[in-house]
């Protein structure tokens, strides 16, 4: 039993790779992520299966492939968490097994499987507990490459460094100076909630000209814009699918 993790991409289905778009066509089971964040918070939305799914339709006959919805909630409760990633492991293999031993699976998620993925934390549990399926990955184009080509923003040049880091309420100023310092572009996911905060920071810094936001890259309401400004005059939170792209 077999299982290729497939980064769909930041969401046009145009941007599967063909690789990617080949594999889910010869799978019998596609699994795919229902991640839930509490009704009401920002993160709510954006981040469920039926994206995923939306994304790959294009490519999934549901006459003759089964499709599998992974309860995957979002929490920082770690006792929640682990119990998810073994029940969605045991999943996994229990629909494979059905399917008999030379069944094929998929597991879809947005950008590329090995960056911030859902299924690193299933993978260790397959490991553990059903280390007989195989697992393989097919790389998918990141959110943030796609924003820095829809903004035709050049990521790194010659010895430019890059620092990817999750945006997050712990970062305080100080660390922010030091990482914008050290580094020639920073990349900062999941900042829906936290943007406010972040840009405050870099108007501290005055490095808000020299920024762009993106959200929704790919998607129905897509909306990315270099005037970071105006957005920290609105003071808002933003969806989870935002990232801000900060370039020397
Ligand atoms: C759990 S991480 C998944 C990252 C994904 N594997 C990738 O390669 O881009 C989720 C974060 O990725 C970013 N993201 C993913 N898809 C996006 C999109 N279409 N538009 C903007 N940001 C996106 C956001 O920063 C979001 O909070």
């Amino acid at each position: 039993m077999h299982i290729t993790v497939v980064g769909l991409g930041p969401g046009d289905p145009e941007l599967i790779t063909v690789k990617g778009m080949r594999a889910i066509q010869a799978a019998d089971v596609i699994f795919v992520p229902q991640s839930r964040a509490p009704a009401g918070t920002a993160s709510s939305e954006g981040a469920g299966a039926s994206l995923a799914l939306r994304i790959a339709e294009p490519w999934i006959d549901t006459d003759r492939q089964t499709v599998i919805e992974l309860d995957l909630p979002m929490t920082r409760d770690a006792a929640r968490l682990s119990t998810a990633w073994r029940a969605a492991a045991d999943q996994i293999a229990l629909r494979l097994v059905e399917r008999g031993a030379a069944a094929q699976g998929v597991y879809l998620l947005l950008g590329d499987p090995l960056l911030y993925g859902t299924f690193t934390y299933i993978w260790g549990e397959l490991l553990n507990h059903h280390p007989t399926i195989s697992v393989a990955f097919i790389p998918g184009i990141t959110s943030f490459a796609a924003a820095a080509a829809h903004t035709q923003t050049t990521l790194a040049t010659a010895a430019d460094r890059v620092a990817i880091l999750p945006a997050s309420s712990e970062l305080d100023s100080e660390q922010m100076c030091r990482i914008l310092a050290d580094f020639d572009t920073v990349i900062l996911m999941k900042v829906g909630t936290v943007l406010p905060y972040i840009l405050s920071i870099l108007a501290d810094l005055d490095r808000l000209d020299q920024a762009i936001y993106a959200e929704h890259v790919g998607l129905p309401g897509e909306y990315i814009t270099h005037d970071l400004r105006s957005l920290q005059l609105q003071g808002q939170q933003r969806p989870y699918l935002s990232l801000v792209i900060v370039r020397r």
